[in-house]
């Protein structure tokens, strides 16, 4: 029997790589403020639907085999579960957030406190975390229109020395870049058009030609608030479609229930912060670069 070449249909260059999550317990989970068009303090969410449901979340990551790390939850910021928008992580230098409105305002320090031992950044502009800034390989894609201030991304350029695009999200459905817009690997992405301005639609359509579009049912479900490792993408059970498609192009998809979390406008990708240590890329200048601001302290690395 010879394995050399791959059947016909399947993606052999389809490869995982291992991530660290940064995540926190939905203990204080409520809906009692609205700042987006799912959230409804009316109707309100249970804390412990959303805590069996964000289990099952960690549990797909841990048999991914990915390193989950936890924040303690604070009562009184009660979408602090949304971990994505604390902070923004790439090669081991951290961007702190800066939140819009002022009933998540605390959870800005209190992330950025979770990374002391990195070298840090508090932020003189509004944003978002990694609500906004999604990381490829080459540079960060980032949102604007709701959430993240324009200005935060050239801050976050500046500081971290990689390029950032800026893309218009237009639809208040879609308030963050990450309900809108996610990386297949450092290389591709999956995104629903509809979300973005004419010309942020171009632009997109620049970048990724091979791009996976989804559709508005599939964004309406929050299914491009997905999380993916390369190969296996952890998405939100009901974007059936979008499903479909990463099926056909090789992903292995494993489905979550979020339906809880939703009610606050959030999804997989929303309660995951990822941590990306310093980047092993080798070349001249960034070899020096990186030996002039070792981020890491002793102990730090492997909290
Ligand atoms: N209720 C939260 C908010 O509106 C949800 C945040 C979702 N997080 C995300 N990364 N999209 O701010």
């Amino acid at each position: 029997m010879t394995t050399a070449i791959p059947k016909a249909g399947t993606f052999s260059e389809r490869a995982a790589t291992t991530r660290h999550y940064l995540m926190c317990r939905p203990d204080f989970f409520a809906v009692t403020y609205a700042i987006n068009p799912w959230m409804d303090p009316a109707k309100g969410a249970d804390a412990a639907t959303a805590v069996r449901q964000w289990e099952g979340l960690v549990a797909a990551y841990e048999r991914l085999g990915h390193k989950v790390s936890l924040i303690d939850p604070v009562d009184g910021l009660p979408d602090m579960v949304f971990a994505a928008n604390g902070a923004l992580v790439v090669d081991g230098k951290v961007y702190g957030a800066r939140f819009a409105y002022p009933e998540r305002a605390a959870e800005g320090p209190a992330y950025l406190s979770w990374f002391e031992g990195y070298e840090t950044r508090e932020a003189a502009f509004t944003n978002e975390g990694e609500g906004d800034f999604l990381t490829l390989e080459e540079f960060i894609l980032a949102g604007t229109g709701f959430r993240t201030d324009r200005a935060a991304h050239l801050e976050a350029q500046e500081f971290l020395g990689r390029p950032v695009v800026t893309l218009q999200l237009v639809d208040p459905r879609f308030y963050h870049l990450d309900t809108a817009l996610f990386p297949l690997d450092g290389r591709n992405v999956a995104y629903y058009p509809g979300a973005f301005s004419e010309g942020s639609r171009r632009v997109l359509a620049r970048l990724f030609p091979d791009a996976v579009l989804a559709t508005e049912a599939d964004a309406e479900v929050l299914g491009l608030n997905a999380v993916s490792d390369g190969k296996n993408i952890v998405i939100n059970a009901e974007a059936v479609a979008l499903r479909e498609q990463l099926t056909r192009q090789g992903y292995e998809v494993v489905p979550v229930d979020l339906t809880e979390l939703r009610k606050a406008g959030g999804g997989p990708k929303c309660c995951t912060l990822e941590i990306r240590e310093r980047s092993e890329r080798i070349n001249k200048h960034g070899a020096l670069a990186a030996e002039a601001t070792e981020p890491l302290g002793e102990e730090a690395s492997t909290v």
